[in-house]
């Protein structure tokens, strides 16, 4: 019991759902509180899973329930003050991603960690899946020889979540900052963390503006309130320069006119090949001939286990100080290329990232 760790939500709207039934299945981690500034969403979660303490006051239930750490899932702009309080109150703090709504607070956010001691992992959920890591074993093997350049698309057709998602004062921004942050991240892990050095980009806001986003079927998850403004791109397209000389080229939307949604990471290496979409397949070359590898263990995207895997890290990292997959560090380059990104399609012109 003695390596029980004391856990608190903030948040307790959809993803943190996933969060909770993660922690309820991990032997060494404990719920003890929920916190939510929404009444009713609060008392549904806690009726839910039997959890008594409940707060609207983050800062109430850091007092009051000596908690180890906290799972953030609320909107994005709450992200900062809530990890920034929970750090310095002490505690190991798992933050949904984005990790921010822009670099300046995720600086912030990882002074804060730094000063604490205390853990902070950014919840990178992609990175947990099994896809993921066998895509990663080929790569450390060396199968793909040089990556040097990656091709992502996280398309939807029509499905702004609405809510706040539409909403840039709670969200930071649309598709890029809520859909492209997981496959910016994705291919940047897969290719060794290079330092990102440029980025050229465009933005468009054609469609959204003009839809109703109860007509956004299937997507209609968020917390509403009775201004829900739909002021976010619907649609980003950018090259990201990194320092080894690779390029990223991503396109990403809530809303565009394409004939169906589509997820896609592909990675091409000077020995090989990589596609995820959602099966992994390799390409490379043997003995003269072209050959396309698939795969017998199950390499398909699957949200079921991401979540259970990143939470038992987390409570593995929090509890014995295992190096950490998602660290902070890797939240902070993620939101320097999507400020570059959004600063590179309002300016029109290529932006230097300064990693100092
Ligand atoms: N990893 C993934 O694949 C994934 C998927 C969906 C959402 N997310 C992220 O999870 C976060 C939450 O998204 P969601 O869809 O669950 O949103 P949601 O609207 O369903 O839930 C957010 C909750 O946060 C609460 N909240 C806001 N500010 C608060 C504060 N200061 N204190 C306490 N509670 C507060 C709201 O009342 C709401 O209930 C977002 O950052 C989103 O980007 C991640």
């Amino acid at each position: 019991m003695g390596k029980q760790l004391r856990v608190g939500i903030i948040g307790t709207g959809s993803i943190s759902h996933m969060h909770i039934t993660s922690y309820e299945k991990n032997e060494n981690a404990e719920i003890i509180a929920l916190c939510d500034i929404d009444e009713k969403r609060l008392k549904t979660a806690a009726d839910k899973y039997g959890i008594e303490k409940t707060y609207a006051d983050y800062r109430r239930m850091f007092a009051e329930c000596a908690l180890d750490a906290v799972s953030v899932c609320t909107w994005n702009s709450q992200h900062a003050p809530c990890a920034i309080a929970a750090l310095e109150a002490g505690l190991h703090v798992l933050c949904e991603k984005p990790m921010a709504i822009n670099r300046a607070e995720a600086e912030t956010m990882r002074e804060a960690a730094e000063r604490s001691g205390k853990l902070l992992m950014i919840g990178f959920v992609r990175r947990f899946g099994n896809d993921c890591r066998v895509l990663k074993d080929f790569i450390n093997n060396g199968d793909l020889g040089e990556i040097y350049y990656a091709k992502t698309t996280y398309i939807r057709r029509f499905g702004c979540p609405g809510g706040w998602y539409g909403d840039k004062a709670r969200s930071g921004g649309g598709p890029l900052i809520d859909l492209g942050v997981h496959v910016i991240d994705l291919t940047r892990y897969l290719m060794g963390n290079p330092k990102p050095v440029s980025v050229y980009a465009a933005a468009f806001d054609k469609l959204l503006a003009n839809k109703s986003v109860k007509d956004a079927k299937g997507y209609r998850s968020a917390t509403k309130s009775n201004n829900n403004p739909a002021d976010v791109e619907d649609m980003v397209s950018a090259l990201v320069r990194y320092d080894n000389g690779a390029v990223l080229n991503i396109v990403t939307s809530f809303a565009l006119n394409v004939k169906e949604d589509e997820g896609l990471i592909e990675l091409m290496g000077t020995k090989g090949g990589a596609k995820l979409n959602p099966n992994l397949e390799i390409f490379t070359e043997k003995n003269g001939y072209m050959v396309n590898i698939g795969f017998n263990t199950p390499t398909a995207l699957s949200f079921n286990g991401l979540f259970e895997n990143e939470v038992n890290h987390f409570v593995d990292c929090a509890l014995n100080g295992s190096p950490c997959l998602a660290p902070a560090g890797d939240g902070v380059v993620v939101m320097r290329i999507i400020d570059a990104i959004y600063e590179s399609a309002q300016t029109k012109r290529e932006v230097v990232i300064n990693n100092n």
